[in-house]
């Protein structure tokens, strides 16, 4: 039996550095004053169809989609976003007074792609999403909280690329603008975008086919035909990223593939990858219609997703070592089986009191369990048996020094406390 194709097993130094991230990820959001969320994995195929837009790749080529026993249309969610937003409207966390209100999630996100680097079928996103306040300062939040995860890590060669697709009126304008300018050159345009043009034109400027003709680069831009609303709220995006010392690129080429973005949007992009187009290593954006899109009260919302394997394989190729190398505080032999019961409870009491330890399972003889603790890189062991029950004192060892000492029963919590550094 294998994993089905595009996707893949954790284990060992991927599974440490997963919780490492999430760890570290959990730890900035409390920071940040941001809820944890779940919604299902999968929802009625209505919602993404209407959320994530008839129109957008992920919807009409990628989704996973299945008839549940009750012949009801169910899809494994693509992204995290509509479900976050469809979760907000049925607990009508728009009657919150204590706005805006402010989530984060993470989990497994499904697309039917074409496996590659840096592509899966199952892959795992961290994102947060954001409702109730149209404030830049909530857009330029939202970015940094990537852009601060991403220096926690030491990720060095990382970019900021921002564009707005302005509001409504914008973007009505802006097609008719783009309509006019593709019409004479469809016969150049690829399939896709021959189809985009009615759809979607706006989509035609992302195009990775299309993207080196003549007629992409002088494409008109939207950002000039920003309304003057979209156009401040633009401008002060910016400038509260320059408060934040936070670095960018104004782009005018990110679209974004979803269609359900309205003024600020944004990608973080790894320089230094060898992951080709996946360098993504997030994006997010502003929603302000897709409260109200799928049925709910016309409420505000932005938010940001990031890849889980982009930023790991990234990670790699920067060098950066996550210091994950497997690792125990204490051992626990016991003499022989008689001493069993002695060793687990010890091995119980250490845990208790926040240590990390382990003991031996496997009737092991005290030669092979020395080879084990070395094996489990374990900074102590402690060996119980007859003559320490007797003299209720144990044996401990500094398994790296090899240095021995005899520390009463009841002292050993403190002896480590003195001696092991708080872990995470
Ligand atoms: P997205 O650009 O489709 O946006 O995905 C966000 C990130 O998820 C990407 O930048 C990438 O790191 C990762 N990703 C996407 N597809 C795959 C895949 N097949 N394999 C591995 N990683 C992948 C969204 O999903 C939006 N919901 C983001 C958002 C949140 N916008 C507003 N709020």
């Amino acid at each position: 039996m294998q994993k089905p194709k595009g996707t893949y097993d954790v284990n060992g130094e991927l599974g440490r550095k997963t919780i490492c991230i999430v760890n570290l990820a959990r730890t900035l959001m409390e920071k940040y004053n941001y809820e944890y969320w779940r919604t299902p994995l999968f929802e009625s195929s209505d919602l993404f169809h209407r959320g994530v837009g008839e129109t957008s790749d992920i919807v009409t080529k990628e989704t996973y989609d299945f008839l549940d026993r009750g012949n009801r249309n169910m899809t494994l969610r693509p992204e995290g976003t509509a479900g976050i937003v469809r979760s907000f409207v049925e607990n009508k966390y728009y009657a919150n007074p204590t706005q805006p209100i402010k989530t984060w999630y993470y989990g497994p996100m499904y697309r039917y792609e074409q496996p590659q680097a840096g592509r899966f079928r199952e892959f795992y996103q961290f994102g947060v999403e954001v409702f109730g306040s149209s404030d830049p300062a909530m857009d330029a939040e939202v970015i940094s909280i990537p852009v601060n995860l991403y220096k926690m890590l030491g990720l060095k060669n990382i970019k900021v690329r921002i564009n707005s697709l302005g509001d409504t009126d914008t973007r009505l304008r802006y097609r008719e603008v783009l309509m006019n300018y593709f019409r004479p050159h469809l016969d150049k345009l690829c399939d896709d975008c021959k189809a985009r043009f009615e759809k979607n034109p706006l989509r035609i400027i992302d195009c990775k086919v299309d993207h080196d003709l003549d007629i992409m680069k002088n494409a008109p831009k939207i950002l000039d035909y920003l309304s003057d609303a979209s156009k401040k709220h633009f401008d002060e995006v910016l400038e509260m990223l320059d408060s934040m010392e936070i670095e960018y690129v104004v782009d005018p080429e990110i679209v974004r593939g979803l269609d359900y973005y309205t003024d600020t949007v944004f990608e973080v992009t790894a320089e230094s990858s060898n992951l080709g187009r996946q360098n993504v290593l997030c994006a997010g954006g502003r929603y302000n219609n897709l409260a109200k899109t799928i049925g709910g009260v016309d409420t505000p919302g932005v938010g940001f997703a990031l890849g889980m394997e982009r930023l790991i394989s990234v990670l790699e190729t920067e060098g950066i070592d996550l210091n994950t190398e497997a690792y125990l505080d204490v051992y626990v032999i016991p003499m022989d089986e008689n001493y069993k019961k002695n060793a687990i409870s010890l091995t119980q009491t250490l845990r208790l009191n926040g240590f990390k330890a382990d003991t031996d399972y496997m009737n092991k003889n005290l030669k092979s369990n020395f080879k084990q603790a070395d094996r489990l890189n374990s900074e102590f062991v402690i060996i119980i048996g007859s003559d320490e029950i007797k003299n209720k004192e144990l044996t401990v060892k500094n398994n790296k020094t090899r240095e021995e000492f005899k520390v009463k029963m009841d002292d050993i919590i403190s002896f480590f406390d003195e001696r092991i550094d708080e872990h995470e």
